[in-house]
């Protein structure tokens, strides 16, 4: 995920302005930034660091012209570097692009365009786009059309803004699959990747679908589809705070989060064919080790039961933190497995220097560039984009999603393979149920006593998860148990004032989950059930139920069932009046041992 702004002024320099609407998209993305101009030819600065950083050692405003374009990475092709920050160019520096979005034939497309002698100067699935327009250019078309010839050849997802020499007049953007907005102001225009951008300089917006190309000059704008058909588009007024508008209109940054994962688990299973590359890589294994911390830590422990029922490989899972008291064993035959969304927490950075010295290691790793993905021997990236909020949403879900595409590669199971690439769907109905799931919550809010998550099998690390999210941002004491294990001690516990959120999919675990949903009910606990809508059985056991489709089993469902209970979890924090994106005691990266 990263940010893009446009723009035409009407008597003020571009860059300053262009400078602090990309500040406002830092949310989506923070490791370079960089602004190209146009007056008399294109100008361009931009470097690898904050935006701050950057602006002071390169006074990145001090650019001349009205028009231009900027670009704030979250790296996901090429690590942050200046030559793979935006604004990339052709090979003769007359076209200048900013991208949001992916593009999955850049490869195929970049060797292509090498071999008829065009040159590239960084890392990015981006540089390809210059180069196309630039081919298209140079058969003669107007840069309307070369753009428009060139995202042709492209496939995957975009949000583009381009200006060029060669029509100084126009700043032109164009989407497909990623949001692009277009702000019109009193004789200046914008385009952006969200509103928050534009909001100091105008309310008024126009959204551009999928497919639609907009062209700003210094007389306004005009949408075209790839048609060159000229589209009449209705204006819509942002009544949104800058602050509303930086979290597109969700009350906090976990809420938008939650709501992004059904995007992020469709990015993260675009990265198949890098995992492929990957697996061929790993030397001869016998065992598994995955070492992690946290939510993490939980996406291990799903890991374990999925490799050990899939490859039957011996798999352990060791938190990151024990990892140096309990690493004796470890061999060249291990292949140890490290997972974390930063790629800079301590602990999983000393397991890994240890890991190193012994294995083969893989790290799984949201943040593109970080320590992590610098020290492991291969990294698999997930796609979640940024995470703002301190409890992790999307980055678990796109953890598990990474595991999943890994084990399929290793064992080519088709059928795994297709029932993952349903998960995007079955989220988006997962999350219709928000309302319910808020009643719900309003129901326990006020509970004193502790919270027990029960699940056996797969749904173990899913019942520690939900524990784990009640705990950071409630405050309310939530215990995750294998539920076989509750009668060994805890059951003590139960009483009436204790829900119990048992995890019941279908599968070889669900009886057995029943039974003790019996136990702990006749002891007088309310039960909160998530399993098939089919299920009579279970439906009746529960005090109160959220149901999934039974096309979710057993084996597919931590990647699913964990989302309603993110909702709960937020949702009595909502009602206890605590803000979750902010948790006490907590920090989002955890850099100390
Ligand atoms: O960045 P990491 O994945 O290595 O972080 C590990 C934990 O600190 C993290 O998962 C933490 O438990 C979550 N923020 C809790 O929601």
């Amino acid at each position: 995920m990263c940010g893009i702004v446009g723009c035409i002024l009407k008597d003020k320099d571009a860059a300053p302005i262009l400078l602090e609407c990309v500040k406002k998209l830092e949310y989506r993305g923070y490791d370079s930034v960089g602004i190209a101009t146009s007056s008399r030819g294109l100008s361009i600065k931009k470097d690898q660091g904050k935006i701050d950083e950057v602006d002071e050692k390169l006074q990145i405003t001090d650019l001349p012209g009205l028009k231009g374009i900027a670009h704030v990475r979250w790296a996901t092709h090429g690590l942050p570097t200046r030559e793979n920050a935006h604004p990339h160019t052709d090979c003769k520096n007359r076209i200048a692009v900013v991208h949001n979005g992916i593009i999955e034939n850049y490869k195929e497309l970049r060797s292509k365009l090498e071999e008829e002698g065009h040159r590239f100067t960084s890392n990015t699935d981006t540089e390809v786009i210059p180069h196309l327009i630039e081919k298209y250019t140079d058969n003669g078309v107007g840069l309307e059309e070369a753009i428009r010839q060139a995202i042709q050849q492209i496939k995957g997802s975009y949000a583009l803004a381009v200006i060029s020499t060669l029509e100084p007049d126009k700043v032109i953007g164009v989407r497909k699959e990623s949001p692009l907005i277009v702000g019109v102001g009193e004789d200046e225009y914008f385009i952006a990747s969200d509103v928050p951008a534009i909001l100091q300089h105008t309310n008024q917006v126009l959204y551009l679908d999928d497919n639609e190309m907009v062209i700003l000059e210094d007389t306004g704008v005009t949408i075209k589809n790839l048609d060159n058909e000229v589209l009449i588009k209705e204006m819509h007024t942002i009544e949104w705070s800058p602050d509303m508008a930086e979290k597109q209109g969700f009350e906090h940054f976990m809420l938008k989060e939650i709501h992004e994962q059904s995007v992020a688990v469709k990015n993260t299973l675009m990265e198949e064919s890098e995992i492929k590359e990957t697996v061929k890589k790993f030397r001869h294994f016998q065992r598994i080790c995955f070492v992690a911390c946290g939510t993490s830590f939980h996406a291990s422990l799903v890991g374990k039961y999925l490799f050990e029922t899939l490859l039957g490989t011996p798999t352990e899972v060791v938190l990151a933190s024990e990892f140096e008291y309990s690493s004796n064993s470890l061999d060249e035959n291990t292949l140890v497995i490290l997972i974390t969304q930063s790629g800079e927490t301590a602990d999983t950075l000393k397991a890994l220097k240890i890991a190193n010295k012994k294995s083969q290691t893989l790290a799984i790793v949201n943040v593109v560039g970080s320590t992590a993905t610098r020290d492991a021997q291969h990294v698999i990236y997930t796609r979640a984009g940024p995470e703002i909020g301190v409890a992790a949403t999307k980055t678990y879900i796109t953890q598990l999603t990474s595991i999943y595409l890994l084990a399929t590669c290793m064992t080519e199971n088709e059928e795994l393979n297709q029932q993952l690439k349903k998960i995007p769907e079955y989220i988006k109905t997962i999350l219709e149920m928000e309302d319910h799931i808020r009643e719900i919550a309003r129901r326990y809010t006020n509970t004193s006593n502790a919270f027990f998550f029960i699940g056996r099998g797969f749904s173990y690390p899913t019942a520690l998860e939900g524990a784990l999210k009640l705990k950071e941002i409630t405050y309310i004491h939530g215990e995750g148990y294998a539920a076989g294990e509750l009668k060994h001690g805890p059951l003590a516990l139960i009483d009436d004032d204790v829900p119990v959120v048992a995890i019941a999919p279908p599968g070889k675990s669900h009886d057995k989950t029943v039974s003790n949903i019996e136990e702990v009910k006749a002891r007088g606990a309310q039960i909160i059930a998530l399993g098939s809508r089919e299920d009579d059985v279970l439906k009746s056991e529960a005090h109160d139920y959220i149901e999934f489709t039974d096309e979710i089993n057993e084996i597919m469902s931590p990647i699913t069932y964990v989302v309603p209970l993110q909702l709960l979890a937020y949702y009595i924090s909502i009602e206890r009046g605590i803000d979750p994106d902010k948790p006490k005691n907590l920090a989002k990266c955890v850099t100390v041992e």
